[in-house]
Formats: structure tokens, sequence, C-alpha cells
């Protein structure tokens, strides 16, 4: 896990290295510096038989400027290489992230939630970076500050320092202690963290319908649960933790007082110190406590940091289960497909939600496709540009397996408009301009004629130019999947594919388009999974879809001779109109 991390550090290996090397000089002034004052205090203040040498005064003063400039540069360098390095790395991390996603088959998607990912892209992240830079500041500084100071104090009294010795494991016994309680409570808050991310992000996008279903109070409710359970967590998590300062500071004012007590007993009892060297050892005494500290407030970043890093490297390791083959085919020669024997689950060994589908379509047929909901029509058409594999069989495009093409070549001749189609915020030029970058204008108004768009798109102030908002929530769903309709077109694909796409568009309009695609782009093949027989009735081919398995293949005349289900869907929409599919 480390080494995916860490191969992320790249160019901020530099700052990376140089942070901890700045820390190593701020330890070395800062032990340096009581040393130095011991000597003023002892040499300088209470040299020369207690007359005080004001010589050394002024040269120990003066290298105790220089100490504590130099201190403070390499202070001020370990903060910001150390801010450079780890925002750098983040920034590493996420766009690692962001572009692995982009790989993802729809099958990788399938596995993570958005909501989830979206956590992992930002606070994962941003904990991930708060803990690298804790390391490479306080990590190296802490016990290299523990380890010169506890030697300087050994150096300057063995005796008085053993009471180090006994302050340091009851320290470490105790945050030992405290860690070990906080730690689960901490790994389950982030994963509750989670859930109220999901909460927060389904109410918010689903904004419209809670409203619409009055369910706000429900909504309100349910947030209430998840933050309360994260309250109280987050309230014991620290309860615990609040038990190290008075912990550290028995240890301290322990040590302290034991100190004075032996050092004062050694300057007047013994004359075995002198009181500059009892500053320094309090100095000293501090330092050591301080990092003991540290290390520990470490010790909870990391086991903090260390859920968030697991989830990243899930995300940077996910291999996307679509590959594109050797040598890849990069031309479809027509819009030909056939379905051999082919059956699918959407997990591995979980129910099929396809069974042993045998189709055989020509290029430039219009196919009818109907079925309940739940059907699997969606999941057949999914097949037809690979968003995701089969589980058996193949499914052919032009003669070739799906799989033997190259994937963008393949997806650029197969376009789909999906069931849930999104616009993206920007004007409509912009969206439509998803589907061919380089069309022109001319080419994005027959486009949208042929969808039927072109007449509500210039009723609109700014025509073309009008400004779609997030999610495409300012134009109505009609106008939406008219809209996705002409942005498929614009591909000029070899087969296009609407998952009913035209539900949300009145029959005239529905008739104009079918009208439009038969006259303008003949040689494409269409599939047209919809509810309304009368989307369908005029197909070269219907398909009857029923529980994942073909029911029935034909002309609208011959389902109507001979299958059940399309007979009593025909009828029940000629009972109530033909317009409530
Ligand atoms: N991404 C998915 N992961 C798992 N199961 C799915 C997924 N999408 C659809 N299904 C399941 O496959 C079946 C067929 O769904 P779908 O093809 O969307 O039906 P239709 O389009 O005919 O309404 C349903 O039982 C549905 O629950
Ligand atoms: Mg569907």
């Amino acid at each position: 896990m480390l080494k995916t991390l860490l191969a992320r550090v790249r160019e901020y290996k530099l700052p990376s290295i140089l942070t901890p090397l700045c820390m190593v000089g701020e330890v070395f002034m800062e032990v340096l510096i009581p040393l130095i004052m011991a000597s003023l205090i002892d040499k300088g203040i209470n040299g020369n038989d207690g007359q005080g040498d004001l010589n050394h005064i002024y040269i120990t003063a003066g290298l105790l400027v220089v100490c504590c400039l130099l201190s403070l540069l390499a202070g001020f360098g370990g903060g910001k290489f150390g801010a450079i390095a780890s925002t750098g790395f983040a920034k590493n991390l996420r766009r690692d992230m962001f572009h692995k996603v982009q790989e993802y088959s729809f099958e990788n998607i399938d596995k993570f939630s958005t909501a989830s990912l979206v956590t992992r892209l930002t606070s994962d992240v941003t904990r991930v970076q708060d803990a690298y830079q804790m390391i490479l500041r306080i990590a190296v500084r802490s016990p290299i500050t523990l380890i010169f100071s506890l030697i300087m104090a050994f150096s300057i009294n063995g005796k008085i320092s053993t009471v180090f010795l006994i302050a340091i494991p009851i320290l470490a016994v105790g945050l030992l202690l405290i860690m070990t309680k906080a730690h689960p409570v901490f790994e389950r808050v982030f994963k509750r963290y989670d859930k109220l991310n999901s909460v927060v992000q389904e109410n918010v996008s689903g904004m419209r319908v809670v409203k619409a279903f009055v369910r706000e109070e429900h909504e309100i409710e349910k947030f209430k649960g998840v933050s309360k359970s994260i309250f109280d967590d987050f309230c014991y998590a620290e309860k615990v933790l609040a038990f190290n300062g008075p912990l550290m500071q028995l240890c301290v004012y322990g040590g302290m007082i034991a100190i004075s007590w032996l050092g004062a007993k050694a300057i007047v009892v013994e004359s075995a110190l002198t009181t500059g060297e009892l500053m320094s050892l309090m100095t000293y005494a501090m330092q050591i406590l301080m990092s003991l500290m540290m290390l520990s407030m470490i010790f909870v970043m990391l086991t903090m940091a260390r859920a968030s890093m697991e989830r990243i490297c899930e995300v940077l390791d996910e291999e996307s289960s679509l590959k594109n083959p050797e040598n890849p085919i990069t031309e479809v020669k027509n819009g030909a497909v056939r379905f051999k024997g082919v059956s699918f689950a959407y997990r591995k060994g979980g129910s099929l939600s396809l069974t042993d589908i045998n189709l055989d379509i020509k290029s430039g047929e219009t196919v009818g496709i109907i079925g309940g909901t739940g059907s699997s029509k969606s999941t057949l058409v999914q097949l037809i540009p690979r968003l995701y594999d089969v589980t058996e069989g193949c499914v052919e495009v032009g003669g070739y397996d799906v799989r033997s093409y190259d994937i963008d070549s393949l997806r650029n001749e197969v376009a789909m408009v999906l069931q849930k189609n999104v616009l993206f915020s920007g004007t409509i030029k912009d969206n439509l301009r998803w589907g061919n970058a380089e069309a022109t204008d001319e080419e994005l108004v027959r486009v949208c004629k042929l969808a039927c768009a072109d007449e509500f798109i210039t009723s609109f102030p700014d025509g073309y130019d009008t400004y779609i908002e997030r999610g495409g929530t300012n134009v109505s769903g009609g106008q939406k999947q008219r809209l996705c309709i002409a942005r498929a077109l614009l591909k000029k694909p070899k087969i296009l594919i609407l998952d009913d796409s035209t539900s949300a568009v009145d029959t005239a309009t529905d008739a104009k388009i079918r009208k439009a695609f038969r006259e303008e782009i003949p040689e494409t093949t269409k599939f047209i999974i919809a509810q309304r027989i009368s989307s369908v009735q005029d197909a070269d081919k219907i398909i009857v879809i029923d529980g994942g398995k073909i029911n029935g293949v034909g002309t609208h005349e011959e389902l109507l001779a001979s299958n059940e289900i399309y007979k009593e869907v025909y009828y029940s929409q000629q009972k109530g109109g033909d317009d409530n599919g």
C-alpha cells in the first residue's frame, strides 16, 4: 500500500527530503541553545569568581542570536517545504485517482458508490495529506529531539536524568492505553462519514423528488440520526484523548519537581551541579516530554490516516475490467449486429440478467424493443457499445466480435442515448459538441431539426447559446431527451440506440423524429426501446423481451398474430389511448 502511495510523490521528492533536513537543523539548534545558555550563566554571569565575564557574555549572546536565527530559518524552511511536499502529493493523488476513474468501465463504477468516490477524492486525500506533512515534519523531529535531549541531559548529570527513565515509561504506557481505546472509535467514525456523505448527496441531488413527495421531515430525521452517531462517537473519542493533557502535565510537573529537588540537592549539598546546568536540564526535560507528546499525536494521526490510505489505494489499484485487445480493429464496417448465444450477469456468479440471446440484425434496419420494466432491455443494448462484456456467447458488430475492436472506435460508431441521460453545465452548443467537437453550426441545426429540438431551441431568447444549468434542470424532460438524441446524431454513427429516449416527448413529435430518421439516416441501424407500441410498430423488426429472454421477434403484424405479450400490451394501450405508456 505504501508503495502505491509513495509512487505518487513524484516531482515533490526534493521538498519531501528538504523538509526533514530542515527539521533536523532546527532540532540541532534547539538542543544547542540550552548548552550555550548554561555557558552564558555559568561562565559569563557567575564566572570569574562571581564577578561576571562581560566578554564571554557578548560572545555567547552573539552565538545565541545566530543559533536562534538559524533555528528560525530551518523552522521556516521546514514549514514551507513541508507544505509544498504534502499539497503536491495530494494533488498527484487526486489527479491519478481522477484519471483512474475515467478509465473505469461501467462494471468498475457499479462497485464504488458515487458518494464513496467523492469522499475518497476529497476528505480521504486531505487526511493523507495532513498525515504526510506531519510525518515529514514531526515524525522526524520528535525522535531526534528525544534522542539528542536525552544524550545532552545524561551528559550534564546522569544521576538526575534517571528521572526521565521513570517518567517516559509512565507516559508511554498511559498514551498506549489512551490510543488503544480511541483507535476503534475513529475507524468507526470514518465509516459513518461515508454514510453521512451519501445521505447528504442523495438528498441534495434528489431535492426535487424529496420536495415533490413532501419527504423533507423524513430526510431530516435520517440526517439527524447519522449526524448524532458521529457526534456521540467523536465525543467519546475526544473524551478519551482528553486524558492526554493531564497525563502529560503530571509527567512534566512531576519530572520538574523531581529534577528541581535532586538538582537543588546536587548544587547545595554535593556541589555536583551548577545553576546553569540545572536550567539546561529543565529545558531538556521540557523538550523530551514535548516530543513524546508529539509522537503520540502522530500516532493518532496515522491511525486516522490509515483507513483513508486504504480507501485511496482501492481506487488506484482497481483494474478496469474492459481492456483493448492486442491488435484492435479501428474501423467498423457497417451497422450489422449479431448476438450469438449471449448470456450476461452483472456480477460474476450472480443471477443471469440475459439468457441465451440470439439475434441477427442487418445494417440499416430499425429494431424496436418492447418489454416490461426490469426485463433487461437496457442490459441487452448496453452490450453493443461494449459498456459491459458478455458472460457467455458473443456480440458482433459489423461482422466482428465487439471485443476485437478498439473501444473508442467502436463507441464512436455506436451512439447510445442512455435511459438516464445527462446534460452538463454549459451552452446548448457546448453540450451538442460532445457528440462531435468539430461540428459546424449548420450541422448542429441539421441534427437538431432531425431530433425535433430546433423548434424549442430557437424559441429561447439566447437560442443555441442558451446556458444549460448543471444536470439540465432548466429544460423540460422531453426537451432534454431531444437534445440528447441530437447529440448522439452528431456523431454520425453506424448504429444508434435510443433507450426509452422519447418517453417524455408527445406522440406526434415522437412520430416526426422517427420519420426524420427513416428519411435522413436510412443506412444507420436504429435500436428503439420504448414503452409505447406506437413508437416501434413501423420498425423492421420488433423484439419482445421478458425476464431476460427473447419472447418473440417479428414485424408488428406478425407479433400481433402470434405473440401473447405483444397482443396484450397493444390492446391495453389501444383502450387507454396510446399515450399512457
Ligand atoms: N448496474 C447494475 N448492476 C446490477 N444489476 C443491474 C444493473 N442494472 C440493471 N440491473 C438489473 O438487471 C435487470 C434488468 O435491468 P434493465 O436492463 O435496466 O431493465 P429494463 O431496461 O428492461 O427496465 C434488473 O433486474 C436490474 O435490477
Ligand atoms: Mg431500461
